[in-house]
């Protein structure tokens, strides 16, 4: 495809149409194939030689997905003269194997005639893997969110049809359900937005400065509050921390998740430990680790914790808390891994960059 006009900027590229990691298929101004790179040559399972050189609208022959010829549709050369392209469309290669096809116009001047067609052809492996995916989420999530709702639907038909029927206790009882299964599907709603801000980049962190030793003391706090022994929660400090730049209220997500774990699904002494640490390069760091002495977390499901909806035994959740809690710790630029305790259960790890903001620094 080199020539003359191409000029310094395809020099400047310094790279061969080879290397694109899309199908790349150029047409002269006579729609003659001049170029045909190696993914291309993988996607169409067409031999170069097979189509250099030849009309394009014979060499590569598309359809769309009502089996109309796609050249005859978009007529590339005889088109209105103002199409500049067209936007990337599925369509089959002979054989019926889908390929996702964009197409440019190379023109003289504005409006002159076609002096170069490029055609991009890439799989469509990909795209169809993240709709399985959303198709599952949609379906897990309607999974989730209907066995509460039949719990409050159910209750609250039984209290309206037969209120006068029930003492005060059963009655107050069954209140107590739907109010905790209400709780239930608000809380999940809450965790599906932060899963949707996360997967989209659009998890906002407001940094400020935290004070995560006090935080952990709170969140301790809390449990000891709602129930649990004092003694199952040892805190340990490394007193020389740098200030710590981070969004308080998702620092406060993190470790209420890892507790909430530490306690739930661990079991014994809960040991928080905040220390100074230092990041890829050479960045300094705040890292907390919670270890419990439960039964851990086996070895081959270690890769597994932090996706979504995966859970390990059945006092689980959702599923979606440590999701959560590895896009946060990652929206701030930090990291969390997942092992083993010395005494046996889970140890969970995350490091925060201290992150103080440009004119502090
Ligand atoms: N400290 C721990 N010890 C043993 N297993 C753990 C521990 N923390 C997490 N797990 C396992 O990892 C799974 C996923 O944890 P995650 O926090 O993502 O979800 P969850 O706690 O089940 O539900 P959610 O946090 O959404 O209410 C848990 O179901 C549990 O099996
Ligand atoms: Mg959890």
């Amino acid at each position: 495809m080199e020539s003359a006009d191409d000029g310094p900027e395809a020099a400047d590229l310094h790279c061969a149409p080879d290397d694109l990691p899309d199908g790349l298929v150029v047409a002269d101004e006579r729609g003659r194939v001049v170029c045909f790179n190696a993914a291309a040559v993988r996607i169409t399972a067409l031999e170069p030689a097979a189509v250099l050189g030849r009309p394009l609208t014979e060499a590569l022959p598309l359809e769309d997905l009502k089996g109309r010829r796609w050249w005859r549709l978009i007529d590339p050369y005889g088109g209105l003269a103002i199409r500049t392209g067209h936007p990337e469309r599925n369509l089959l290669l002979p054989g019926n194997r889908e390929v996702l096809v964009a197409a440019r116009y190379v023109r003289d001047g504005r409006t002159g005639p076609v002096r170069k067609l490029i055609v991009t052809l890439r799989g469509t492996e990909a795209r169809r893997r993240s709709e399985r995916s959303h198709a599952e989420l949609i379906a897990t999530v309607a999974h989730e969110l209907r066995s509460p709702l039949t719990s409050v639907k159910g209750f609250t038909a039984t209290l309206l049809a037969k209120w006068e029927r029930f003492t005060d206790d059963q009655k107050r009882l069954m209140l107590e359900t739907v109010h905790a299964d209400a709780n239930r599907v608000t809380r999940l709603i809450a965790e599906l937005l932060d899963i949707s801000r996360i997967d989209s980049g659009r998890l906002e962190v407001r940094k400020q400065r935290v004070d995560v030793v006090a935080a952990v003391h709170r969140h301790v706090e809390a449990q000891t509050t709602a129930g649990q022994d004092p003694a199952r929660f040892r805190t340990l400090v490394r007193r020389e921390l740098p200030d710590l730049w981070a969004d308080p209220d998702k620092v406060d997500q993190v470790l209420g998740n890892l507790l909430e774990n530490a306690v739930r699904h661990g079991e014994g002494l809960v040991t928080i430990e905040v220390a100074p640490a230092t990041l890829n390069h050479g960045r300094e760091g705040t890292q907390v680790t919670v270890s419990d002495e439960g039964p851990g977390i086996p070895e081959e499901s270690m890769s597994r914790v932090f996706t979504r909806f995966w859970r390990g035994s059945k006092r689980g959740g959702t599923g979606l808390g440590l999701y959560i809690v590895k896009g946060i710790v990652e929206a701030h630029g930090g990291i969390i891994t997942v092992g083993r305790a010395p005494g046996g259960g889970a140890r969970f790890r995350f490091t925060l960059p201290v992150g103080a903001p440009a004119h502090l620094a």
